[in-house]
């Protein structure tokens, strides 16, 4: 089959985006829309239209989900899921945490095995949280298997919920994701206040790997995700480029042309503040982009620093 015939097909295909109102499906659908694919939202609010987007209904709870949704997509992309960062860790917001993203799948599952139309691949997202909240000097590549902590477990069932559409034969990818950094909402967001003033902060020893990725990069990825019908199982998406919190903050200075005053909260402040969630700010280990580079992905901000010059918008002439 000829380059244009295919690109043809696929610039005609409908991807359907859950949870397509938050940070990365809002990046993603503009993208998506502008390489000619039809987009549509599963959302839980079911406004009529979204930035242009229909938006489907779905109601996690009462099992409901808008049957044109999956009639009329040639692709879905999962991203629903309660925002981890939000609130406190207690016993019931771990339990939302899980449920919101084994839920939807399994919704999603029950209405594409009861629709005559079925999706050529579904790809899930998933997070760097399955290798584990901990600080080591090993690089985590696909083959490491889930740990045994909150973030492990949840990716693990998170992810073998996704499993179960190759019963259908159906393509499944899940991407990996390490921390989004974005040019607006998201961590950097959160930081840009304090970096103006001149602060930057260190979590514990600051030496825990802060496995990163532009956001740009993790779109491309769900788009080659889509376009690759050789990518299968699960896909680690962090630049290859591996920081630490320290080096972090000391690049981000760099890239401002600023003195940065590094604050310290030491480990157990933080612990005391947030709670089980501080592990998330506090352990980080190196993760490999290899599998996903080797699928031959070329970054477009393999590099920390040219990742913060475009996304804080500092162009420096030569
Ligand atoms: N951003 C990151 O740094 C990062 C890193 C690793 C992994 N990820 C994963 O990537 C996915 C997308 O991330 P994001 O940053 O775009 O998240 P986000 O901004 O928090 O958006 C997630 C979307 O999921 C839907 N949602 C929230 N709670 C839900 C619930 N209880 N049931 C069903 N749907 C719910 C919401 O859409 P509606 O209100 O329209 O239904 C929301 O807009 C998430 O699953 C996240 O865990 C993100």
């Amino acid at each position: 089959m000829s380059f244009v015939l295919l690109h043809t097909i696929f610039t005609m295909a409908t991807v359907l985006i859950t949870g397509g109102t938050g940070l990365i499906g809002r990046h993603l659908s503009h993208l998506l829309k502008e390489k000619g694919y039809t987009v549509g939202i599963l959302s839980r609010s079911g406004k009529q239209k979204k930035d242009d987007f229909p938006v489907y209904y779905w109601d996690i709870d009462k099992q409901i989900i808008d049957p044109k949704a999956i009639l009329s997509s040639d692709f879905i992309i999962h991203l629903a899921g309660e925002n981890i960062g939000e609130k406190r860790w207690t016993e019931e917001r771990k339990k939302e945490i899980i449920s919101s993203r084994i839920l939807p799948t399994q919704l999603l599952f029950d209405a594409v095995s009861k629709s005559t139309h079925k999706p050529q691949a579904f790809i899930s997202a998933s997070a760097i949280g399955y290798y584990g909240a901990v600080t080591s000097e090993h690089i985590f590549t696909e083959q490491d298997p889930a740990a045994n902590d909150f973030l492990g477990n949840t990716c693990r069932q998170w992810e073998s919920e996704a499993d179960k559409f190759e019963e259908f034969g159906i393509r499944t990818i899940k991407i990996r994701t390490g921390m989004v950094l974005s040019p607006t909402g998201g961590v950097l967001e959160k930081m840009k206040l304090p970096l103006k003033m001149g602060l930057g902060t260190l979590f514990g020893t600051g030496d825990q790997y802060m496995p990163w990725i532009h956001i740009d990069d993790l779109c491309c990825i769900y788009l080659k995700a889509i376009e690759d019908s050789s990518m299968t199982g699960a896909y680690n998406a962090v630049a290859p480029e591996p920081v630490s919190n320290r080096q972090f903050m000391q690049t981000i200075a760099l890239t401002m042309h600023k003195e940065m005053r590094l604050h310290r909260i030491p480990a157990a402040v933080l612990k005391l503040a947030l709670g089980s969630m501080s592990e998330i700010l506090l352990e980080g280990s190196r993760v490999s982009a290899e599998k996903i580079i080797n699928s031959s992905y070329e970054f477009r901000h393999p590099v920390l620093q040219d990742a913060l010059n475009d996304l804080l918008q500092i162009h420096h002439s030569k």
